[in-house]
């Protein structure tokens, strides 16, 4: 039977977004090896393995790779691990080089829909956030972080101009007792916050902080993308889908600065309006793609 590309992650519950412009981007094809750096639900690794290319599929979220790895899918193998270590993970299964590699960074529906997860504002569960399930949690930080600490960071990684009140507002409902839950620390911003903003929950910006420095996104990116670097062939393709500013501008930062990759985008690809109608979570995407021109021994000249 012929693989549908876009019969993609019904049973996962996670759309891959902008599909076909990651499978234009990264040219898969039979004999190309290609690392998907974040698998997910194996959205977007269907559609790569469809067209005949092998996919060594990384997570550092045992959960996902538990349940990708539980449907066989031949040509895909998978590896436990974060992609900033990604060269010394495939050093592991004995891959030097690689034809393409996609980082759809942050976090999976899959990850924000289990409530237990502790992503979401909406539903009650343990201020958790990690998505590898280990280090500090979010409760960690919210109630071990000094006040300007937890202001920085709440306005660095959320760009939250109203960090200092929240922080305040954080570190006074601590010191009643611990705050353990995701509501908990909802119902906290929700007090202290100035003129309830419409159309956007006054969490949501606190909230995307947490996880960010919990799981620390953006360090985990400018790693990731040194590795990538390394490990391209010449003629070997990098697509970075990237959801909010702080991480496309470390994404277009580091492609001007590299001399092995070339941008093949100007700007960023973003999802069409019919994309955008059916998969809400495509609307922030943003893809940069870039090709590796120079041999690694020009790189080192
Ligand atoms: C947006 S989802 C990827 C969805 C996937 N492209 C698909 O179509 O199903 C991001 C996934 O990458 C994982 N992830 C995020 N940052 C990671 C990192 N630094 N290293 C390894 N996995 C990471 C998350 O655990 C999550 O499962």
């Amino acid at each position: 039977m012929t693989q549908d590309a876009t019969a993609t992650t019904p049973t996962l519950s996670h759309l891959p977004v902008l599909p076909q412009e990651v499978v234009d981007a990264l040219a898969p094809a039979p004999g190309r090896v290609i690392v998907d750096g974040t698998l997910g639900g194996a959205g977007h690794t269907r559609m790569l393995l469809a067209r005949g290319a092998t996919v060594i599929g990384i997570d550092q979220d045992p959960y996902a790779l538990e349940r990708v790895g539980a449907e066989g899918l031949p040509g895909l193998s998978t590896v436990h691990g974060n992609f900033r270590d990604m060269q010394a993970l495939l050093a592991g299964i004995g891959v030097t080089q690689v034809d393409g590699i996609l980082l759809d960074i942050g976090v999976s529906s899959f990850q924000l829909d289990d409530a237990e997860r502790g992503f979401s504002y909406h539903s009650e569960a343990a201020l958790d956030m990690r998505m590898s399930q280990s280090g500090p949690s979010a409760a960690d930080l919210v109630n071990d972080l000094e006040e300007a600490e937890l202001a920085a960071l709440i306005y660095e990684y959320g760009e939250e101009k109203h960090s200092r009140r929240l922080a305040r507002a954080i570190v006074a409902a601590r010191q009643e007792a611990p705050i353990e839950t995701t509501t908990a620390l909802a119902d906290i911003i929700k007090r202290a916050y100035p003129g309830f903003a419409k159309g956007i929950h006054p969490a949501r910006r606190t909230f995307q902080a947490l996880r960010i420095a919990v799981n620390d996104e953006l360090g985990a990116l400018r790693e990731g993308l040194q590795a990538a670097e390394a490990l391209l062939a010449p003629g070997g393709r990098l697509g970075v889908i990237s959801f909010h500013s702080l991480e496309d501008r470390i994404v277009k930062r580091f492609l001007l600065g590299s001399r092995r990759l070339t941008p093949l985008t100007k700007r960023p690809i973003v999802a069409s309006e019919a994309e955008q109608a059916s998969n809400p979570r495509s609307r922030s995407a943003k893809l940069r793609v870039a090709e590796v021109v120079a041999a690694p021994a020009e790189v080192n000249a």
